[in-house]
């Protein structure tokens, strides 16, 4: 593309578009407007013709990864003979298709799901499913929902009520009946004295001690991550997710896992709550179902959870999303799926993310970096200032500032907060890996150099 069209349309998008949750500083003066063009596999170019490798597949999304033409074609072909029917009385061949093969691939007894477009959007409707099925089952009060403390569901203002960071200054107060427990955190222990497993299973009992001290006959659901991204890639023990499952049973509270990060692949099984042995009451999904071709989510229920509904044959769940299911997004999520089960895209993320996690450890000899953890393809570097005490660095800190442009630099998109998040698509190749691996080292060292008065390790 010629320089003054990648100008003209970078201009125009810093006059027209909203881009969430950057900041103006960071759009006009720091890291700029990047409008992007095109991609293939792991690697994206913007409308400059500069190559940058996705270390973070989008936001966790484009599990597949880019430039996928046959999920295009296939979305081609449906828009050609049906796009839409109305969410609310009917649905299309590729919906039911779709509903089939996830059906197929999620664990226990998580049979049916409730399509919408995206994570916040399953979230809700888990939320609500939860609610109303209690009401349901005759216990019209249980409306409390259970969320942990660090966690991230969502910005609508359901989801954003259960996430833990959520700006009280603009859009407090938040939902009623929320609360927030610990959650485990294998580097920094969350009770005094314990740590490793029996600090997660603290952190699983607050769960219980918060039902109790609610009154259990008022709480409708809990709802945690498998594997927390947002706690920066926190992956607690089986024994904690049994115990949740006990917990739940034993108070006739509903189980919510929230796979909308690690579903499709991206801890190495299609759900991570196949590794924990564990059949959640409710599994939300989003951006991996589709790999982003389309934007497509669900709240997938076990077959009990929808049981109320035909028992009570005149009444419907008071939700109803006009996107939910549209057949050309269903079509693209299908489309993808076939894609995964060819390539066996989870193994791949499970292989792959080994062959990563074996030289990001290396990086822990950097006086910067406390720990280096994850799962399949989520991995997270986090940044200390000082090993021994884990404190962070401060929000403004010029070191992690001075990171993220390096890395940007160096060509490679990531998330750089508290955590460096290593999280391409599955697709992509050992050498770009060790190229992502490199571009953090020397990013890190450049930085160290710069900015080494603020490490105290
Ligand atoms: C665990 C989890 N739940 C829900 C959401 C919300 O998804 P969306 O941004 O698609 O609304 C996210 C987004 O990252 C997430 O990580």
């Amino acid at each position: 593309m010629a320089v003054a069209t990648a100008d003209k349309l970078t201009k125009s998008a810093l006059d027209h578009v909203w881009i969430h949750s950057a900041t103006w500083q960071n759009l006009a003066e720091e890291k700029g407007m990047k409008v992007f063009d095109r991609g293939e596999g792991a690697r994206l170019y913007d409308v400059y013709g500069k190559e940058y490798l996705d270390g973070i597949a989008g936001l966790w999304v484009v599990n597949a990864g880019h430039g996928r033409a046959e999920i295009g074609e296939a979305m081609k072909e449906q828009a050609a003979r049906l796009a839409y029917v109305s969410a609310g009385n009917y649905t299309t061949v590729p919906a039911v298709a779709l509903g089939e093969a996830i059906a197929d691939l999620l664990p226990g007894d998580l049979d049916r799901v409730f399509f919408c477009s995206g994570g916040s959007e399953a979230v809700e409707s888990a939320m609500k499913i939860a609610k109303q099925v209690q009401a349901m089952r005759g216990f019209p009060r249980r409306y409390k929902i259970i969320a942990r403390r660090g966690s991230y569901h969502g910005m609508t203002f359901g989801a954003m009520s259960l996430t833990s960071i959520r700006a009280e200054k603009y859009f407090g107060p938040f939902m009623a009946g929320v609360y927030h427990v610990p959650s485990p955190n294998n580097y920094r222990a969350q009770f005094p004295g314990l740590e490793g497993e029996a600090d997660e299973i603290a952190c699983a009992n607050a769960f219980e001690k918060e039902i109790e001290f609610q009154d259990p006959e008022t709480v409708a659901a809990i709802i945690a991550e498998p594997i927390s991204t947002a706690n920066g890639v926190q992956i607690p023990g089986k024994a904690y997710w049994k115990r949740l499952r006990e917990i739940c049973d034993k108070h006739g509270v509903l189980l919510i896992a929230d796979e909308v990060i690690n579903g499709w692949g991206r801890t190495g099984t299609y759900f991570a709550m196949e590794q924990y042995d564990v059949v959640p009451d409710i599994m939300t999904m989003a951006k991996g179902l589709s790999s982003g071709y389309a934007p497509i989510a669900g709240a997938a229920v076990r077959s009990e959870i929808y049981e109320p509904f035909k028992d009570h044959k005149d009444v419907s769940l008071g939700h109803l999303l006009t996107f939910g299911g549209q057949a050309v997004a269903a079509a693209a999520a299908l489309k993808n799926i076939e894609i995964f089960k060819e390539e066996d895209l989870p193994a791949q993320s499970r292989d792959k993310g080994e062959y990563l996690m074996r030289q990001l450890k290396e990086l822990e000899a950097h006086p910067a970096v406390g720990q280096v953890r994850g799962l399949g393809l989520m991995a997270g570097v986090e940044l200390v200032k000082n090993k021994e005490t884990k404190d962070k660095f401060a929000k403004d800190s010029k070191f992690v500032k001075r990171v993220d442009e390096l890395m940007n630099e160096k060509g490679m998109l990531t998330r750089v907060w508290d955590i460096i998040h290593v999280a391409p698509p599955f697709v992509v190749t050992h050498d770009e890996l060790d190229r992502m691996v490199t571009i953090i080292d020397d990013s890190l060292t450049q930085a160290e150099q710069e900015f080494g008065d603020e490490i105290e390790s």
